[in-house]
């Protein structure tokens, strides 16, 4: 037997019967024969650990020299990590037999049976490949470390080299870790079930659904088709209120392990109107007609939590629990060198060594490379295509914790372009030898320049042929990068601007960004006056009962400003809506849309609700906090005409009057300001 750390196997099969045990490899006679005396049979079975068959073509057809034409081998890859890795055979029956005989001769503890019954539950592939007669030319254990020689006229390949690519990326040899591999695949399922199984997305959750303008909001979002999620604490309550057929998930913000990650799969925008429960000291009917009637008219008193509770650690909790989901305005850092990475990618060499070619490449880091004489990050190499190669690559290793970049909606790499044309291959399968989502893209010589490449442009490449039924593009499931420079593009077609010998791509950084124009992801319901308690020189008789009684009431305004911060500062797109007193009155009055926390007056919840819905498709509304009242003074009733409401509103002229950064927390720092 080899070295232990060897992890090829070569079985020589000699085109006649042998007469005694095979004195190299001590390969039992019946291994190399098992049932199938003939030959022909035994052409093909191979366990490769490679990126693309088509490769093992390659390598084998270097491999197979004239002087050898008559002899078959068996060539079988022993111990593999669980990324690897293709099997393929010629005549099912004897292949599969021969293969599962070595297998349960390399002491995993499986029988040949055993392992036979799982090749015979499932075909891992079909006859796709015809292959050529095949042979590898024989070579002991310790030849096997350097260099195979081959044929007059090519290059001499690099064996060692393969080796080192293959332990980089699969790691120490484990024969139980190639055995469980074998069972996983055949147990496995398939792309199509796959692609079933895939999440919805899209979806808006609505927090606070059960309240007066929640309720609404679920309505308007109905009306207008969006797939909605709630997220409430009383399932009947909510039921009832919203019928029985809602997407429902039950959950309280005060409680952080209530908030089930499960629920924001699929969740791109929120519309957050939970609220501290105010009511009147006298009590409520059920339906709390009293509240909703506004505030002004009772002594009021929390019900329940407190607003320190639900305002600031639930908006913490909620917060926390939908930032994967919802994404950040600047993107997520996944390769660089400037803030924090999600998991450090380790990037290794992957050249048309693994067909026999000769290409060689290498990740660097350039510690005053990027553009302001900061790190950064190199690709470079030397391409050739002599031995039928072609191409060089860096890849990751496989990320240990899936990367989920559902909330954006592709990858940008900052890099210094030198004129040649790339590949960026994302994979969403931890499986090593499988389908990669790849995109080409240009680069200008001497330019330091950003690359978007949206997801939406990635095409399942698999075996350089695109893949037709391939599940789509998984954005929450990202297992590992790889940056390629070949000859060859996708089903058949070339590299227009390929040319061989030495490159060098500087790059940045790599980073998950949303799509301009940026539009709110998290629409928050607040409450004007929230600045207002602590603000100098403010005659209080003028103001709101909230902002008079903020103590009183526990500090409900203080802590709804520090839950509309936590917003502010989340990095997540966000639009604070800040009504004055709520009514349930009908929408439809001319409006007053306000910055800087000073007015008062009353708005239909109706009308908020719609804002809230408007604002999530507005780029206008990104990153703005305001207040907002109807010009109809709080003395005066607002009613329209049922049968001939008023047309909604175009909330856009009002939104594109916002500025960024006005809260009216300004103000605290400031002299008073005049009410
Ligand atoms: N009333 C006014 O005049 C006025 C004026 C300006 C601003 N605002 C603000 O406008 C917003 C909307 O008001 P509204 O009248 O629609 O409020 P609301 O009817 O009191 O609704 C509050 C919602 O929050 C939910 N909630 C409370 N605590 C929760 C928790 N721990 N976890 C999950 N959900 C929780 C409630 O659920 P349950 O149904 O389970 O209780 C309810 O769905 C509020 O922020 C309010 O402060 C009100």
């Amino acid at each position: 037997m080899g070295s232990q750390n060897m992890r090829w196997r070569i079985v020589r099969v000699s085109h006649k019967q042998p007469s005694r045990d095979d004195p190299t490899t001590g390969t039992p006679r019946s291994v190399l024969y098992s049932k199938e005396p003939v030959l022909e049979n035994l052409r093909l079975c191979q366990i490769a650990p490679l990126e693309d068959l088509r490769h093992v073509k390659r390598v084998r057809k270097i491999m197979v020299e004239g002087e050898f034409r008559n002899a078959l081998f068996v060539y079988v890859m022993k111990i593999i990590g669980s990324e690897v890795c293709g099997l393929f055979k010629r005549r099912m029956g004897g292949a599969m037999q021969t293969l599962a005989d070595i297998i349960s001769s390399t002491n995993t503890g499986f029988s040949s049976t055993h392992v036979r019954r799982h090749f015979l539950k499932k075909t891992l592939y079909h006859n796709e490949f015809s292959l050529p007669k095949f042979g590898v030319r024989y070579t002991s254990s310790r030849a096997s470390r350097g260099l195979i020689y081959s044929q007059a006229g090519r290059e001499s390949w690099d064996f060692s080299r393969f080796l080192k690519t293959l332990y980089f990326f699969n790691g120490p040899p484990s024969p139980s870790k190639f055995v469980d591999f074998l069972i996983a695949k055949l147990s496995s399922q398939t792309s199509s079930e796959q692609a079933n199984i895939m999440e919805n997305s899209g979806i808006v959750l609505v927090t606070g659904a059960t309240g007066g303008v929640g309720r609404r909001v679920v309505d308007v979002l109905r009306k207008k088709g969006y797939p909605v999620r709630v997220l409430v604490r009383n399932e009947e309550k909510a039921r009832k209120m919203l019928g029985p057929d809602i997407d429902m998930v039950i959950g309280d913000v005060t409680k952080e392990s209530t908030l089930n990650p499960g629920y924001f799969k699929g969740v791109r925008k929120v519309i957050n109107v939970i609220s501290v429960i105010v009511g009147p000291k006298e009590g409520d009917t059920p339906d709390r007609a009293k509240y909703s009637q506004g505030i002004k008219f009772f002594e009021p008193e929390i019900k329940g939590d407190s607003p320190e509770m639900v305002e600031y650690i639930g908006m913490k909790n909620l917060i926390n629990a939908l930032k994967n989901s919802a994404g950040n305005r600047d993107g997520k850092l996944l390769f660089g060198f400037e803030g924090p990475l999600p998991e450090k990618l380790v990037w290794g060499a992957l050249d048309d060594v693994v067909m026999g070619g000769v290409s060689e490449s290498t990740f660097q880091i350039n510690p005053t490379g990027n553009e302001y004489g900061g790190p950064v990050g190199l690709f470079k190499g030397v391409v050739s295509t002599a031995n039928n190669g072609g191409f060089t690559s860096i890849r990751t290793r496989n990320l240990s914790v899936p990367e989920d970049l559902s909330a954006y909606d592709g990858l940008q790499l900052r890099l210094k372009g030198d004129g040649r044309h790339y590949k960026l291959i994302v994979r969403t399968s931890a499986e090593w030898d499988t389908v990669g989502y790849t995109a080409s893209f240009d680069t200008v010589e001497g330019q330091w320049q950003t690359i978007s490449i949206p997801f939406s442009s990635l095409r399942p490449i698999f075996r350089a042929k695109t893949v037709l039924d391939a599940p789509p593009f998984d954005a929450s499931n990202i297992i590992s990068l790889q940056l390629m420079y070949s000859k060859f593009e996708y089903d058949g077609k070339l590299n227009p601007t390929f040319t061989e010998g030495a490159f060098e791509l500087p790059f940045s950084s790599i980073r998950a960004y949303i799509q301009e124009p940026i539009t709110p992801r998290f629409v928050h319901v607040g409450s004007a006056g929230v600045t207002r308690p602590d603000r100098p020189g403010l005659d209080l008789s003028k103001q709101p009962p909230a902002v008079r009684l903020n103590k009183e009431l526990d500090f409900i305004l203080t802590f709804k400003l520090k839950g509309e911060d936590l917003i502010r500062e989340s990095g997540i797109p966000y639009t604070i809506v800040r009504p004055c007193a709520l009514t349930e009155e009908p929408a439809g009055a001319d409006l007053i849309f306000d910055q800087g926390d000073n007015i008062t007056g009353k708005i239909s919840r109706e009308e908020v609700a719609r804002i809230c819905v408007t604002a999530l498709e507005s780029p206008y509304a990104l990153d703005k906090t305001f207040e907002v009242k109807s010009v109809v003074p709080f003395s005066e009733p607002y009613t329209v005409d049922p049968s001939n409401p008023p047309p909604e509103k175009d909330y856009d002229t009002y939104f594109k009057t916002l500025k960024d950064g006005i809260t009216g927390k300004e103000a605290l720092e400031e002299k008073p300001v005049p009410v």
